[in-house]
């Protein structure tokens, strides 16, 4: 029996990804792809909506590569690609901005988001139409489940919107896609600045566990971590966001429930908590920072692999890129 696509993807806009990154995404994937037909893209198209340095954006395209891989996305087993790698992209993202309002796409509120800091009149339209590339990247592979963030629902909406939209002006072609909110109970937030996620863009850099530390800055960043004044390590996501978010990092990483890790610290002080939080991450990390090391240490064989599935990759998209073509008269 088939097992049912999913296509998820992450942005190469930093050189290492993060905690937030690791346990709200490639943990998700790497427990789907055993039961799902998995395509994980490193999605470079969506980063120059934005303003980006070209030897920077290689680089961490690649880096963000290998460490998929290290976390244990298999090459070999899912399919685990680069956008840019696969024309068919841009080419449906094109049609598929044809189909679409001007005042539908105006609603997305990423991008008002994203544009209220450089104002609209700096924003690129590229930033304007990410959500409807976005929509192509799912629709070329004809994936029945797209494991998102909270935040990114009204995308994967207005994707269903255009499949359907495509299916009812040009006959049957495309899947319309489920959306799957990945586990909000995988939400991990700034360490320095509790009340926010971990982001790639956030502001203090002490706040950011990233997969690349080594050792040393893990531990540093863990044991300087905001808590509170009150000395009971309790998980009350509320009152208490900065020792809220240390215990759901255990629980995340040692796969037990975090009223359980709770008990574990009863009567016991912050430092205790942090220890073995430090402990946990910097466990969790060795190894797959050591791995991608070693990915990025021979470039050939990255680049090998990245290009075969690239090509199983191209395979899918072209097929249904065809589809659309035969569909709207090319
Ligand atoms: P960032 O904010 O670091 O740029 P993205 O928005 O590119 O992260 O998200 C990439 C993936 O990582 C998404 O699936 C998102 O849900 C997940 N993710 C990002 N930050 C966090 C976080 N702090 N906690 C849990 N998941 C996160
Ligand atoms: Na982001």
């Amino acid at each position: 029996m088939s097992r049912p696509r999913l296509f998820s993807g992450m942005q190469p806009s930093a050189s290492s990804l993060h905690l937030g990154n690791y346990a709200g995404a490639l943990l998700q994937w790497r427990e789907m792809q055993t039961t799902h037909d998995a395509v994980f893209c490193v999605v470079d198209l969506h980063a120059i909506t934005v303003p980006q340095d070209p030897a920077e954006l290689r680089e961490r395209t690649r880096r963000t590569a290998a460490q998929y891989i290290a976390a244990g996305i298999d090459p070999e087993h899912s399919t685990l690609f680069v956008q840019s790698h696969v024309r068919a992209h841009a080419e449906l993202a094109w049609v598929l901005n044809t189909i679409t309002g001007f005042g539908e796409a105006s609603r997305m509120t990423q991008f008002k988001d994203k544009s209220a800091r450089s104002g609209t009149d700096a924003a690129s339209v590229g930033l304007f139409t990410y959500p409807i590339l976005q929509a192509a990247d799912i629709l070329l592979y004809d994936a029945a489940v797209v494991p998102v963030g909270e935040d990114q629902r009204q995308h994967i909406e207005l994707t269903r919107d255009l499949a359907a939209r495509f299916n009812s002006r040009f006959g049957d072609t495309l899947v319309v896609p489920e959306v799957r909110i990945l586990k909000e109970t995988a939400k991990i937030y700034d360490l320095q600045n509790p009340g926010s996620k971990m982001s790639k863009s956030g502001e203090s850099p002490a706040g950011i566990l990233w997969m690349l530390d080594d050792d040393k800055a893990l531990t540093k960043k863990i044991k300087s971590a905001v808590t509170d004044s009150d000395g009971v390590v309790r998980y009350d996501p509320e009152l208490k966001p900065g020792v809220s978010n240390l215990l759901s990092i255990l629980a995340i990483l040692s796969g037990r429930p975090v009223a359980e890790v709770e008990t574990d610290f009863d009567g016991l002080q912050y430092g205790a908590l942090k220890g073995a939080v430090a402990e946990a991450v910097v466990e969790e990390f060795r190894p797959i920072r050591a791995r991608t090391l070693e990915l990025l240490d021979d470039p050939a064989e990255l680049d090998r692999l990245l290009a075969i599935n690239a090509g199983r990759a191209e395979e899918i998209a072209d097929a249904t890129l065809r589809r659309v073509y035969d569909a709207v008269g090319f």
